[in-house]
């Protein structure tokens, strides 16, 4: 049986939708790209269990227009695209599966790049690098980069929301105390903020209370925490009518990937007097990373300012919610589709 490549469509923005198939080496893939119209469409490849091919390709969709809006949003020559790789639960070869994608990008002719997400690992991208050029080497763990930018993320909320972006005495509930939730702890502390941590692994909690001292909860009450500022370092859809309701806190700011629930949880917020740092916004440190090592060639102090660049641009996007009164979540996609037309037209220009 050979390889297929079958052209969807979605009746969506996206450029390409495509279902790779490979039955040989047990593949089943979409790759969406969303948009090139800032450069070529950059996004991770997921591997994961989907009940059917259809949520596979609704995950595709939503994840890949999510990337054109981080990278504008990041004012990165990138576009936006994501691969999720079906799962099925049988014996698995890797090796084939990952060059399997990997002979598909390569036939794209470099107009989608990929690298790790959710349910990959760094041997499965040298798979994929057998077979195309297309993807991002290992660069280090990208978390003390994010958390760099979350820490700016908080402190551009708190000049808008208090007048001052000083986190000195500010206390700070962090959920989730992985990769990113440890470093931010510990810049943090650095900073003179309290910290009360949850996290459902022990041993996790404990590292991060011996290195940041922070005080910890159980993971159910970290949205009872009393605190100033709540960051979601842990799962996405944290942020529901279950628990907006029970924050005690006037800002909201975590690297956690899709926090609201739904549109209307950015509306909830609002209502209650939250002001909420949109995700992609305040976790850009990864994607900065990952393009400034892998694309653009930047040297560290570069990273380190375009890093520190999402200060400016959460400014931006709050000040831009309050004259045209609505919630950030929304200003912020508005703002991404200006910086997206900008570096489009800066792009067409250049070739
Ligand atoms: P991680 O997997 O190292 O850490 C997540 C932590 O959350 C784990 O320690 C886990 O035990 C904990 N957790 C899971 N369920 C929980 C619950 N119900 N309550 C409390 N803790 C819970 O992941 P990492 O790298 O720290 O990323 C955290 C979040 O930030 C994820 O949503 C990720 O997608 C997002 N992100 C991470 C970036 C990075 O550079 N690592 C970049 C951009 C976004």
């Amino acid at each position: 049986m050979t390889a297929t490549m079958e052209e969807l469509s979605t009746g969506t923005d996206h450029e390409r939708v495509l279902l790779c198939r490979d039955p040989e080496a047990g593949y089943r893939a979409v790759i969406a790209i969303h948009s090139t119209a800032a450069g070529p469409a950059a996004g991770g490849t997921r591997y994961w269990t989907y009940p059917s091919e259809d949520e596979a390709i609704t995950d595709a969709l939503r994840l890949s227009r999510g990337m054109t809006y981080k990278n504008a949003m990041a004012r990165l020559p990138l576009g936006g695209g994501k691969s999720v790789i079906l799962r099925d639960g049988k014996d698995e070869d890797r090796e084939a599966l990952f060059r399997a994608h990997g002979r598909f990008i390569e036939s794209l002719g470099g107009v989608y790049m990929t690298g790790e997400d959710v349910g990959t690992r760094p041997a499965d991208m040298e798979h994929v690098g057998k077979e195309t050029k297309h993807v991002a080497g290992v660069i280090g763990d990208p978390s003390p980069y994010t958390a760099k930018g979350v820490v700016r993320a908080m402190m551009a909320t708190a000049l808008h929301r208090w007048g001052s972006q000083d986190l000195a005495g500010r206390t700070i509930a962090i959920q989730g105390c992985g990769n990113v939730g440890f470093h931010l702890a510990q810049e943090l502390r650095a900073a003179g903020a309290r910290l009360v941590v949850a996290d459902v692994d022990p041993e996790r909690v404990r590292r991060t209370v011996d290195a940041a001292g922070a005080q910890a909860v159980p993971p159910e009450e970290i949205y009872d925490a009393a605190a100033d500022v709540f960051a979601p370092c842990a799962l996405g859809g944290v942020l529901n009518a279950e628990t907006i309701p029970r924050l005690r806190v006037e800002i909201v700011a975590g690297a956690a990937n899709n926090q609201l629930l739904e549109e209307a949880d950015g509306d909830r917020l609002l209502a209650r007097g939250i002001l909420y740092a949109p995700d992609y916004v305040a976790n850009a440190g990864g994607v900065i990373l990952l393009a400034g090592r892998e694309v653009l060639v930047w040297d560290e102090e570069v990273m380190l300012a375009r890093i520190d660049g999402i200060y400016d641009t959460l400014l931006e996007v709050l000040g831009l919610a309050q004259d045209q009164k609505v919630p950030p979540h929304i200003a912020a996609d508005r703002l991404a589709e200006r910086r997206l037309a900008s570096l489009a037209a800066e792009r067409r220009a250049s070739i």
